[in-house]
């Protein structure tokens, strides 16, 4: 099982291999085939039907986490601190506490660069493990205007960098880069030496991560070009269903080796 340290010592080794989970059953799918699991605020989208991330509260990432650190029981599991809840330093530390208080959770995850780099350095000296996201920071999205890819411009390419250093300086364990144009983000990944996962950065990046319902076909509509299915996952759970409907309405399920 990876633990903080070892994936901190990965960097340019082995890539490293994160992917979101938000139950005990789909954690326990995950369980030891990956390097860690994110209990990621994107529950709220994709599987709580809502436009953005925005909504979701502690308690609702507590409750997730709890579930996936009781289905994955050998992952290192890092838990998403949503929207609103790591404002100032007291703030901070007090919801990522309940994080270390309340659930098996090993870390906590922080959007933002420089200008959050000193609520993940409050955490990290109190002994909380913090993973950074810089880049795409899905909780900006109201303020941004929507999704956009960073590093399209000079200015915005020394923002990142001074972004992925200041979280780096802060005393983050590694971070998520967003969303980011493939070149910058493997400068950046040359840049630091903390590991970098990217999710919709390109190949260069240390490790990377995906929405386990995006990566496994869950969204008939919603395939972003970063996206792969490794599985036709809507197709197969709604023949699925239509089968099972079929053989109640036709009396052919249960059949006799299903009776007692
Ligand atoms: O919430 C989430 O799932 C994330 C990943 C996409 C990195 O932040």
């Amino acid at each position: 099982m990876q633990t903080i340290s070892s994936i901190k010592n990965s960097k340019s080794k082995t890539q490293i291999v994160m992917i979101t989970a938000y139950d005990a059953l789909f954690a326990s799918l995950f369980d030891t085939k990956v390097d860690m699991i994110l209990v990621g605020d994107s529950l709220n989208m994709s599987f709580n039907a809502k436009a953005d991330t925005l909504s979701a509260t502690m308690e609702i990432m507590l409750y997730h986490t709890k579930a996936v650190c009781a289905g994955a029981k050998d992952t290192l599991v890092v838990c998403d601190m949503p929207f609103g809840t790591y404002t100032d330093e007291n703030m901070a530390l007090k919801n990522a506490s309940k994080v270390y208080q309340e659930t098996n959770a090993h870390a906590v995850k922080i959007e933002g660069g420089q200008e959050r780099a000193h609520i993940i350095k409050a955490l990290t000296s109190n002994s909380i493990a913090v993973m950074g996201h810089i880049g795409l920071m899905p909780q900006f999205v109201r303020q941004e205007g929507g999704y956009k890819i960073r590093g399209k411009s000079e200015e915005d390419i020394k923002q990142l960098m001074l972004d992925a250093k200041a979280v780096e300086e802060a005393g983050a364990f590694c971070m998520v880069i967003e969303g980011v144009k493939a070149e910058v983000a493997k400068e950046i990944t040359k840049s630091i030496s903390i590991p970098t996962i990217g999710i919709g950065s390109g190949v260069g990046t240390d490790g990377q991560v995906l929405v386990w319902s995006d990566a496994f076909g869950f969204f008939k509509e919603f395939k972003p070009k970063f996206v792969k299915h490794y599985l036709n996952g809507a197709k197969i759970v709604e023949d699925a269903v239509i089968s099972y409907a079929d053989e109640v309405r036709s009396k052919t399920f249960p059949a006799k080796e299903h009776t007692y």
